[in-house]
């Protein structure tokens, strides 16, 4: 049966080659005469694209200075560098040149400027909500998190560890400039952890409990098959243009909430403990989201049956006849095989990490105040089965 629902996507997309000159052009019509541009190391510098987005912002008559050197799992304390920055040169707008590191650091540093006599991170301790942004645009170098049409940001304090998020209407993006020309230089590992978070933005929608619509169903089905396809074509052909589009634009409508029209908002607890994973060990994000799912989905499958069935016909092509407890296991499985194919890890040796017992309780307590009480659709987790996931990952 379908929830009622709200549907806001108010971000324009520009989609194609060439339109990252059109930046600022865009920033003017949003108002901003005063830009701080956002971004990560050095591949935006390098692919010249900080160059162009000055220089169109030169033309469009905007001041603009610069802030680099965010890292994948961005730090707080580069959030409050471009705060300090902003207030200083009464900074109007932000603009975000990168993947969803520079997207949620611009955010954040929104939120900042907005509200300047609050801490920012009260957001992500879940201690107040936003009610001011400033205006935040992005030119969009790898599909991936999403953030360049979604309502989230996921900041880490370095100096405690935590991985948090806050997601609020407020910073959804006015603008995302995506031209899948600039993501042919990504390495293959970023590519395939990006297709892999994408492919779990609409399966956190997809596999819950809560009301379901037949057009919210095939879109996620058909999202979902489009991105295995090109991420298979992209593991062997890096620069094919057509499937870096299609990627790309399945990047943005994964998380802008068109897939889960409808539903209860989602189960997202891969997602949760991937954070905590993030916090502890800054893995990345898409590779530590495959190395937890598997896990994830054995713990819960029987409790979204019906789903797990669903999924493994439609997006993983079984057909065999067997009963639904076992063609759930054929759909897990299959998935595994495909994460594999795309050099994915499925548990956390292939992803690199050996986290101790007491590690992984801290992170499942740590994943159950970051929930907040929501924690999950298919099935709501209590701490011991976040410890009994952890493990299961951990191969034990
Ligand atoms: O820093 P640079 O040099 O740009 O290198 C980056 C970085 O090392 C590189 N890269 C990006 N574009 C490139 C490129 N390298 C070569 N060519 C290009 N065109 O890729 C690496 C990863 O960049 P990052 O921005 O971290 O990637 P992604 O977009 O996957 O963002 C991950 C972050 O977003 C959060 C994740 O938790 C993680 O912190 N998420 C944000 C969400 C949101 N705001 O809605 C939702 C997601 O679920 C996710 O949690
Ligand atoms: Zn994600």
């Amino acid at each position: 049966m379908a929830n009622n629902f709200e549907y806001y996507s108010p971000t324009r997309v520009l989609f194609g080659k060439g339109c990252e000159r059109e930046a600022g052009k865009l920033a003017k019509e949003y108002g901003a005469t005063n830009v701080l541009i956002v971004y990560g190391g050095k591949s935006a510098i390098r692919s010249g694209l900080i160059q162009t987005v000055g220089e169109s912002l030169d033309e469009a008559g905007i001041r603009h200075q610069e802030l680099g050197g965010v890292v994948p799992n961005p730090h707080l304390d580069k959030v409050y560098e471009g705060i300090r920055i902003g207030k200083r040169e009464h900074v109007d707008f932000l603009l975000a040149v990168g993947g969803g590191s520079s997207i949620d650091t611009a955010k954040a540093i929104a939120y900042g400027l907005a509200e300047p006599e609050k801490d920012v991170w009260e957001l992500f301790a879940q201690e107040r909500t936003a009610e001011k942004c400033l205006p935040v645009g992005s030119v969009l170098t790898i599909a991936a998190a999403g953030s360049e049409t979604s309502k989230g940001c996921v900041i880490t304090n370095e100096m405690t560890g935590e991985k948090r998020a806050y997601d609020d209407n407020l910073a959804r993006p006015v603008f995302a400039v995506m031209n899948p020309e600039y993501t042919k230089t990504l390495p293959d590992y970023q590519t395939q952890a990006g297709c892999v978070d994408i492919m779990m933005h609409t399966m956190e929608r997809y596999f819950t409990n809560g009301g379901n619509m037949e057009i919210t169903d095939a879109l996620a089905e058909g999202l979902l098959r489009t991105v295995m396809k090109n991420a298979q074509i992209l593991h062997n052909d890096p620069a094919n243009y057509e499937a870096r589009a299609e990627v790309m634009w399945a990047g943005s409508i994964a998380h802008n909430d068109l897939t889960g029209c409808g539903n209860d908002g989602g189960d997202f607890m891969s997602h949760k403990l991937e954070h905590e994973m993030g916090g502890m060990f800054d893995v990345t994000h898409g590779a530590g989201l495959s190395a937890i799912w598997p896990s994830w989905a054995r713990t819960v499958y029987k409790d979204a049956l019906p789903r797990f069935v669903r999924y493994a016909r439609n997006v993983m092509g079984i057909t065999a006849e067997a009963s639904e407890e076992e063609i759930a296991f054929m759909g897990i499985a299959a998935m595994e095989n495909f994460y594999h194919s795309i050099g994915m890890p499925v548990n956390f040796r292939e992803l690199g990490i050996e986290p101790t017992d007491e590690q992984m309780e801290e992170m499942a307590k740590g994943c159950l105040r970051a929930s907040g009480g929501r924690t999950g659709s298919a099935r709501r987790l209590t701490l011991e089965d976040m410890v009994g996931i952890y493990r299961a990952a951990n191969g034990k």
